[in-house]
C-alpha cells in the first residue's frame, strides 16, 4: 500500500470510529481531516497519483455518506414530529401525541417543584388545570373587573399578537373558565376548589429578579360562606407543608380589581426563622403573593350568584418560590436552557 492510501485508510478508521460515537452524525462530513485531504489533493502534480488520490478521497467521502444517511432511521418508521402540538393544554399526558424523545434529559426545576406543589394542593382537595399561553384581551382582563381603559391594564405589561391576542401575562386569565365550568359544583352542593399552574409572559426589563417568561399558580375557591380567614388558613397550610416547618403569615391590604378587599400575603423566613438572612433581605419576611376574596363582579361575570357564594384565590410566582427555595440567585437561570444550571438538579 503506498503513502497516500495509508493516509486514506488511517483518515477513515479515525472518521468512523469518531461516527459511532458522536450524536451529530453529519457533522463528520465536514470533519476537518476530510477537508486537509482535499487540501493535499490540490499540492499534488496532475498526473495518474493525483488522480487516484482524488477518487479514493471521493470514495471515502461517499462512504461516510452512505454511513450517515443509514445511520438516521428511515423516515416512514419514525414517530412524526409535530412542532404545532394539536393537543389542548389540558390533554391526559397518555393522549397526547408523542413529541421528542426524553430519556437524556431531565426535569426542569420549576416542574420539578410544581409537581411538588400539586401533590400538596392535590392532597388539600383542589384538582389541577393548566392555563394557555395565548389567550384573549376579554379574559385576561375585562372578566376579571378591569374596565377598558383602566389604568391597572398597564400594570400588566402584556405582549400582544397583531391579531390582538393576548400572551397572559398572569394565570388569572383562567378564573372566568374555571368559575364557569364551577357552577355544576356549586349546584352539586361541592366547592369550587382548583389550581391553575401556567407559563406566564411580561414586557419587563430583565434583571435577577424580572424575566419575561415565568411560571404563576392560581388558586381559586368559591362555596357558601368562605371567608378571608379560610384564604389565610390555605395558604399557610400549603407552605406549612412545602416547607415542612411552622410559619408565620401576615396579610397587608393592596389592590387588585378582581379581589374585594386584596391582600399581599408575607410569610416569615422559613430560612432564618425571622433573624434575616440573604433570602429575605436581611427583613426576616418574605413578600409572596397576590390574593384577596373574589370580586362580586367576578363571580356575577362566570354567572354566579355573588349573594349566595363567595370564595377567594391567589396568584403566586413558582420560580420566586423555587428561588427561595434552593438559594437561587437570578431567575435568568431558568430560562437560559444552561446545562450547568439544569445539571445541579437533575
Ligand atoms: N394576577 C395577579 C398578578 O399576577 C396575582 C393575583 C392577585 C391573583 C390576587 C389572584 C388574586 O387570583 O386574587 O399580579
Amino acid at each position: 500500500m503506498d503513502y497516500k492510501s495509508d493516509v486514506i485508510n488511517k483518515t477513515a478508521k479515525t472518521l468512523r470510529e469518531r461516527l459511532a460515537k458522536t450524536e451529530d452524525k453529519k457533522s463528520i462530513l465536514r470533519a476537518p481531516e476530510l477537508g486537509a485531504l482535499y487540501e493535499h489533493l490540490k499540492t499534488l502534480t496532475a498526473g495518474k497519483l493525483r488522480a487516484d488520490f482524488g477518487k479514493e478521497i471521493n470514495a471515502l467521502k461517499t462512504e461516510l455518506e452512505k454511513l450517515v444517511s443509514e445511520s438516521a432511521m428511515p423516515a416512514e418508521t419514525r414517530e412524526p414530529i409535530d412542532v404545532t402540538a394539536p393537543f389542548g393544554i389540558n390533554t391526559p399526558l397518555n393522549k397526547r401525541p408523542g413529541l421528542l424523545p426524553a430519556e437524556s434529559g431531565s426535569k426542569h426545576p420549576v416542574m420539578a417543584e410544581l409537581e411538588k406543589i400539586l401533590d400538596i394542593f392535590g392532597r388539600m382537595g383542589f384538582s389541577a388545570v393548566e392555563s394557555p399561553e395565548l389567550d384573549d384581551d376579554w379574559h385576561m382582563f375585562t372578566s376579571l373587573n378591569f374596565p377598558p381603559d383602566h389604568p391597572a391594564r398597564a400594570d400588566y405589561d402584556t405582549f400582544t399578537t397583531t391579531e390582538g391576542l393576548v400572551a397572559p401575562a398572569h394565570t388569572s386569565t383562567m378564573q372566568n373558565r374555571v368559575l364557569s365550568a364551577g357552577r355544576e359544583d356549586l349546584a352539586a352542593g361541592r366547592p369550587i376548589a382548583v389550581v391553575i399552574p401556567g407559563r406566564v409572559f411580561r414586557n419587563e426589563d430583565l434583571d435577577s429578579r424580572h424575566e419575561h417568561t415565568f411560571y404563576q399558580l392560581e388558586g381559586v375557591y368559591v362555596d357558601r360562606g368562605v371567608n378571608a380567614g379560610n384564604l389565610i388558613a390555605t395558604l399557610k397550610a400549603f407552605l406549612e407543608e412545602y416547607f415542612g416547618q411552622s410559619l408565620e403569615v401576615k396579610t397587608q391590604p393592596f389592590y387588585f380589581p378582581f379581589t374585594e378587599p386584596s391582600f399581599e400575603f408575607t410569610l416569615s423566613c422559613p430560612f432564618c426563622g425571622k433573624a434575616g438572612c440573604n433570602i429575605c433581605s436581611q427583613t426576616g419576611w418574605i413578600e409572596l403573593l397576590g390574593c384577596g376574596m373574589i370580586h362580586p363582579n367576578v363571580l356575577k361575570m362566570a354567572k354566579i350568584d355573588g349573594g349566595e357564594y363567595s370564595g377567594f384565590a391567589w396568584g403566586m410566582g413558582i420560580d420566586r418560590l423555587v428561588m427561595m427555595k434552593y438559594g437561587i440567585e437570578d431567575v435568568r437561570h431558568f430560562e437560559s436552557g444552561n446545562l450547568k444550571f439544569l445539571r445541579q438538579f437533575a
